[in-house]
């Protein structure tokens, strides 16, 4: 049946959790061997309780709206792959934490208010440049992420197993658990701002930096206190609004977590708050795009070389026929020699347009190459570089520049090159944990939020000065 979007006067067809399914579908594995036993497993994930709650993704689509209306600043980081195997109850506080140490720089750097996203609590399915992997001349299946099948370079290992929905779903529920005591159970109030620091002063060169705005932070506390606003009147001081997302790749697990939510009669998606469709699944005519088009929850789009101003605002007409702001966070991955041609004309489109979105780098996808001794690694000095061009294309553009994508861990791995602690690529090897792309170190993470906070204070005086004059 064909319906009219009256907005924008589109045909559209009717939507449902599963319409995406007569759609081409690109990266979701077609090699299960018993396609009965997954479709029991998708079933049964329809009966466990949703993750995220359809009151708090209508939370995070104000929270977006204030983004994208230049009143706020986003920051979204976490693991490329979340991993069966380095799921512990520490790197999940230590992620969580040095995002809020960076949420904490960026605050006070640019005083305005940061909306918090983890890549974290079902960020398990990966895209993968080749379907295949060859090793001394042994072809397998890629590995394709811990829900889908395993790393161990093995025919058994690399066969797609339904039961891995279940354990991923498992651990989501179990992370976002930690999440959510984390944030509202006392660890993330502002007066642990020194605490947070404790176990990271040895070898970090951010620590004194750190430690100088904590004294700041504790000092204007105190002065509320004595003024008799303390933080059990104040909820944003000692609780904190923290969101999840993760790529919709594996859509039979998406549409299995979808639901109707009894409030508003709309659908949800409640694996996470914000899902995001990855560069190479954004098709208008694609599956990806089909699924995410029905579901109410904020929606995140790569931007990279590949695509098209003209393509970009169809996918708006797709994704937001009511250009509601909130809706779409639009992530630039170009790299940082290909910003400056590619990102200018899609935002000049979208702001002629007057598309209301979320502009947000990421600047770890086009900037990952291959180190002399075989490791994939990104340098400190590119990543800042596209997110500072990344500023200033927008601030030329007449866009809000509104947020930043990180590919990050709380722990010191060494995985990419450069920041303080100037890794090099000799070092790579002692600690490389990454289940897929190399992450920043937790060091690496906040020395570029300090990086961003300094451009972005420059800003805000700059913008007062012009005010004043
Ligand atoms: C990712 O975010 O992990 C990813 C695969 O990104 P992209 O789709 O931008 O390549
Ligand atoms: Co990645």
């Amino acid at each position: 049946m064909l319906a009219l979007d009256f907005e924008r006067n589109l045909p559209m067809t009717e939507w449902s959790p599963k319409s995406w399914r007569d759609k081409p579908a690109k990266h979701i594995p077609e090699d299960y061997p018993d396609g009965a036993a997954l479709a029991a497993v998708e079933q049964e994930l329809c009966t466990h309780p949703p993750l995220v709650f359809a009151g708090e993704v209508r939370t995070l689509r104000q929270r977006l709206a204030e983004v994208a209306e230049g009143k706020a600043f986003l920051l979204q980081g976490g693991d490329c792959a979340e991993s069966f195997k380095e799921f512990h109850p520490d790197n999940i506080r230590d992620t969580f934490r040095v995002l809020l140490q960076m949420a904490v720089a960026l605050t006070f750097g640019a005083a305005t208010p940061v909306v918090k996203v983890g890549r974290m609590a079902g960020q398990f399915a990966k895209p993968r440049s080749s379907a295949v992997e060859t090793q001394n001349g042994v072809t397998l299946p890629s590995y394709r992420g811990d829900n889908i099948n395993g790393m161990a370079f093995t025919p058994e290992a690399r066969q797609p197993d339904p039961q891995r929905l279940l354990k991923a779903y498992g651990q989501s529920a179990a992370t976002l658990n930690l999440i959510r005591a984390f944030a509202k159970g006392g660890y993330a109030d502002l007066r642990n701002v020194h605490r947070w620091n404790l176990e990271f002063v040895k070898d970090n060169p951010q620590a004194e930096q750190y430690r100088e705005i904590a004294d700041k932070i504790s000092e204007a506390i105190e002065f509320m206190d004595a003024c008799g606003v303390t933080s059990d009147y104040s909820r944003p001081m000692s609780e904190v609004e923290f969101f999840t997302s993760h790529e919709a790749l594996l859509l039979g697990y998406e549409q299995a977590m979808t639901r109707i939510d009894s409030t508003s009669g709309q659908y949800y998606d409640t694996s996470a708050h914000l899902v995001w469709i990855g560069d190479r699944t954004r098709q208008p005519d694609g599956a990806h795009v089909e699924f995410c088009r029905g579901i109410e929850n904020p929606i995140g789009l790569k931007c990279g070389p590949s695509l098209e101003p003209d393509e970009l605002l169809r996918l708006l007409d797709i994704l937001n026929p009511q250009n509601i702001a909130g809706r779409i966070v639009l992530i630039s991955r170009f790299g940082a020699d290909k910003i400056g041609t590619g990102l200018p004309r899609l935002v000049s489109a979208v702001t002629r347009e007057q598309r209301a979105v979320v502009w947000s780098s990421d600047p770890m996808h086009g900037n990952t190459v291959k180190a002399a001794n075989g490791y994939k690694t990104r340098g400190f000095d590119n990543i800042l570089r596209e997110v500072q061009s990344f500023f200033e294309i927008c601030r030329a553009e007449g866009a809000h520049p509104g947020g930043v994508h990180f590919e990050m861990t709380g722990q010191q791995v060494t995985e990419c090159l450069g920041g303080a602690q100037e890794i090099s690529e000799d070092d790579l090897s002692s600690r490389y944990h990454t289940h897929c792309d190399p992450r920043l170190n937790a060091s690496q993470a906040l020395e570029l939020a300090f990086r961003l906070a300094e451009g972005l204070r420059a800003d805000r005086t700059k913008k007062a000065a012009s005010a004043a004059a």
